[in-house]
């Protein structure tokens, strides 16, 4: 594959990625709004993190896409948010964004092959989503 032809593949990852950020960002901030009942007391600091967490990663991809010469999206991803204030569909619904997260930086680590910095940075974004799945794994069968 040209280098042209990698980094458009790569741009268009890393956008998918971004737009997913964008969508959890919204998703966390929404829940911590609506997160009722006595679970809110620590659910709502915990949705609170994860959305600035979101906002952080998007941050961090959306150089990395300029860096390589694209244009970043400015739309979140088009999947639903689902509304709810029961706690346990909240975190099946984090649950089910960080697996994707985690799947995605997957894919884009295996994509980039000459760029150190990138996979570093990307890396550790990675290892965060998958802490992220471990943590939600955890309140959600506590
Ligand atoms: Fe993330």
């Amino acid at each position: 594959m040209s280098d042209q032809t990698n980094d458009e593949q790569l741009i268009s990852q890393l956008n998918r990625a971004l737009g997913l950020e964008m969508r959890a960002e919204v998703m966390y901030a929404h829940y911590a709004t609506y997160v009722r009942g006595i679970h809110r007391l620590h659910l709502k600091p915990y949705f609170e993190t994860e959305a600035s967490e979101s906002f952080v990663h998007g941050n961090t991809v959306r150089n990395a896409i300029n860096q390589l010469g694209g244009e970043a999206v400015t739309v979140r991803d088009a999947a639903p948010i689902r509304h709810t204030t029961n706690y346990k569909e909240m975190l099946e619904e984090s649950l089910a964004t960080e697996q994707l997260a985690a799947n995605t930086y997957s894919n884009i680590l295996e994509n980039i092959t000459e760029n150190d910095e990138l996979h570093d940075e990307i890396e550790q974004i990675y290892f965060a989503e998958l802490r992220s799945v471990e943590e939600v794994s955890q309140l959600i069968s506590s």
